[in-house]
């Protein structure tokens, strides 16, 4: 796993050109996103979301620290992302056989209140020995950081997922499983073995979620 080399400047120069564009759109998104939130989304009360996180515990952990290797660690990221994908679930926009049922028994309220939830919970990362945040896919560090912790409030964290998820999820964007404006676009570009040296970069960094009783 010698991921710095493969991931070099120019690999993925077409999509990097496009990175500035989608950037602005984002902060765009983003003011008007923050403003909505504010007008129609009062913000959840982790303290009933922890009883709505009991129906999820058996897969994500009570603190959002997965048992499944299928199932992400969804502990600590961003509120309005783990909101946005339960919607996406409820809707149908996003499927899977596990959480499109889990979701569409959620209300609105049960929604905001497990977000804020798993996003209050703390997270660790560290870098595997050898490596430094300079080795980190360069197209994938301004919105998922060099160590998979989030910098957007609607972009996930994608610190210590297995290779299998984010695989999983990369295909999904490439073949349209999945949508969104940005990634279908940067994993429209990526071959197989792309996949998974950038899979293999985010899997490999240490997650700690602390443990809640
Ligand atoms: C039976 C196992 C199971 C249960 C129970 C379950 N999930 Fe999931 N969850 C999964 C799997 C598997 C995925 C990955 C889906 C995919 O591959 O698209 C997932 C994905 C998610 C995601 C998307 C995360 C991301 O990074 O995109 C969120 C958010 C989520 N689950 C929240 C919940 C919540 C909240 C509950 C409880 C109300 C819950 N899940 C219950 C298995 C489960
Ligand atoms: C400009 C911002 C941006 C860049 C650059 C970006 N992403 Fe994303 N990524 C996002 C957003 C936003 C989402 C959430 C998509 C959604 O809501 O479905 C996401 C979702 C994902 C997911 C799904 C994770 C989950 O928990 O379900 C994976 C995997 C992922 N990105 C990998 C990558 C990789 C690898 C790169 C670099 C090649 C990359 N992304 C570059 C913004 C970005």
């Amino acid at each position: 796993m010698t991921g710095s080399r493969d991931l070099a400047p120019g690999r993925f120069a077409p999509a990097r050109r496009l990175l500035g564009t989608w950037l602005l759109a984002l902060v765009a998104l983003g003011a008007a996103g923050s403003g909505l939130a504010q007008a129609d989304e009062p913000a959840g009360d982790p303290a009933e979301g922890r009883k709505v996180a009991g129906t999820c515990r058996t897969c994500h952990g009570l603190e959002g620290y997965a048992k499944i290797p299928i199932a992400p660690h969804i502990g600590g990221e961003p509120a309005a992302y783990i909101e946005h994908q339960l919607d996406a679930f409820r809707a149908g926009t996003r499927t899977h056989e596990m959480m499109s049922v889990v979701a569409a028994g959620l209300s609105d309220k049960q929604i905001a209140d497990v977000a804020a939830w798993y996003a209050s919970q703390s997270t660790q990362v560290a870098l595997p020995a050898g490596k430094s945040e300079d080795d980190a896919p360069e197209l994938c560090v301004a919105c998922h950081g060099a160590e998979g912790l989030s910098q957007l409030p609607d972009a996930p964290n994608l610190a210590g997922e297995t290779v299998m998820y984010i695989d999983t999820q990369l295909k999904a964007f490439r073949s349209g499983k999945r949508t969104h404006e940005i990634m279908t676009e940067i994993a429209a570009d990526l071959k197989d073995e792309e996949i998974r040296t950038l899979a293999e970069w985010y899997a490999n960094v240490k997650l700690t979620i602390p443990p809640v009783r």
